[in-house]
């Protein structure tokens, strides 16, 4: 039997160490690129939130938000609170909130400024496996805020979607998850609800060819120099189904195992695959099937930058889970990099039968700012 003391001691232990306190940690708003894409490791929080332009708002009223929310980002992301913050407790810890700024094409039209939008900014082309609820589909506006602390996440999707009501109109707003900081060690790939390790075939933020990938160079359209895209993809998962499949299954859907993430090929994480491998029978041991044969880059300039986010939102009635990925990827041209790859996964994809694409919104992501405001190049 454990006595007294035994009992007090093990409390002990549990109590030694002090939880480390991470609200007050802020990422950093001014610069060439807007935060929130080469954010480093993604914040556990995200909500991604559009808006649509009301009738009468034109130019100058656009550039009226954007100054309202290039303050209002400002602060919050400094841990103040928004001018007129009616709740500015909740701005005092952070947490690394980050908010990335996106313009739809609508945004365009409205401004009379459609001959400065972008080559590559419309709706994307039909997909035969979509299956689109407008509910989750569009905008003019994006909002994406990310932070390690759902709070903190709420407090400014708040201020910031008040701050301009008088102007947008919220059209949807979707939120996920990562895992919350501290639980695994830094660095670590996140995973998906269906268990998979996501991310790990990405380009590392901060490095030459992230920059490439990512940032443009504005030779289409020279306001756009250090901004980007984000296409975001609600994707729902059929996790009942899922769970029907035995590990090895799940492994040859995907092409890597399912504990180490690592390639059928390989024998770590980030090993690389070898699409042409095959076993003593002549079968390739990654499947030409397979989710990562299918995405795999057709040539080094096709590729993307993936910032996925899990969600579980309440099950709609008779369903056990209503779960999937929000997935989000930034590219410098949409066109050229990610249109390519969604059209292979399209035509097969091993991954399809249980993955289902909802809604799906493509954003211009205008370059940051350092003393001016959000899209001044544009609206300025
Ligand atoms: C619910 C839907 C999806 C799930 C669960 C999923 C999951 C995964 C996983 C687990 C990997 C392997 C590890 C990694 O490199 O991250 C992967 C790789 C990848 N995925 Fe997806 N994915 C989904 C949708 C998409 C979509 C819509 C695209 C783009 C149109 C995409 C593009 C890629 C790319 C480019 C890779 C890396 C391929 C390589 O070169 O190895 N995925 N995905």
């Amino acid at each position: 039997m454990l006595g007294a003391a035994g009992i007090g001691a093990v409390a002990g232990r549990a109590s030694d160490a002090e939880p480390q306190v991470l609200g007050k940690d802020v990422v950093g708003w001014g610069g060439a690129h807007q935060a929130g894409i080469e954010t480093d490791p993604p914040q556990a929080h995200a909500a991604f939130v559009a808006l649509d332009l009301l009738p009468h708002v034109g130019r100058p009223e656009l550039a009226g938000i954007m100054k309202v929310w290039t303050d209002d980002i400002a602060r919050l992301t400094s841990g103040r609170p928004a001018l007129g913050d009616t709740e500015p407790e909740l701005a005092a810890s952070p947490a690394r909130l980050t908010v990335t700024i996106g313009y739809g094409p609508g945004l365009f039209a409205a401004s009379g400024l459609v001959h400065r939008a972008p080559t590559w900014l419309a709706p994307l082309p039909p997909f035969g496996i979509d299956r689109l609820d407008p509910a989750f589909t569009g905008g003019d506006l994006l909002l994406q805020v990310c932070a390690d602390d759902a709070v903190a996440v709420a407090h400014a999707v708040r201020v910031l979607t008040k701050n301009v009501r008088s102007l947008a109109a919220v059209r949807w707003a979707q939120r996920g998850f990562r895992s919350a900081r501290g639980t695994q060690s830094p660095g670590t790939t996140m995973r998906n609800l269906m268990g998979q390790l996501d991310g790990t075939v990405n380009p590392a933020p901060g490095t030459t060819d992230f920059d490439a990938l990512v940032w443009d160079d504005g030779a289409d359209q020279s306001w756009m120099a250090g901004g980007t895209s984000m296409v975001l993809r609600r994707i729902r998962i059929e996790l009942d189904t899922w769970d029907e499949l035995d590990r090895p299954a799940r492994e040859v859907v995907m092409g890597r195992r399912l504990d180490t993430g690592a390639p059928l090929t390989g024998a770590r994480e980030f090993d690389e695959a070898d699409f042409g491998a095959v076993d003593g029978y002549g079968i390739p041991v990654i499947s030409p099937t397979a989710h990562i044969a299918r995405a795999h880059h057709a040539h080094p300039g096709e590729r993307i930058f993936r910032r996925a986010y899990n969600y579980d939102d309440p099950p709609l009635p008779g369903e056990t889970s209503n779960s999937g990925l929000l997935f989000a990827s930034f590219q410098r041209d949409v066109t050229a990099q990610f249109v390519p790859i969604q059209r292979r996964l399209d035509e097969m994809d091993a991954l399809n039968e249980w993955t289902t694409p909802v809604g799906s919104a493509v954003f211009a992501i205008p370059p940051g700012t350092v003393d001016g405001f959000v899209g001044e190049g544009l609206l300025g």
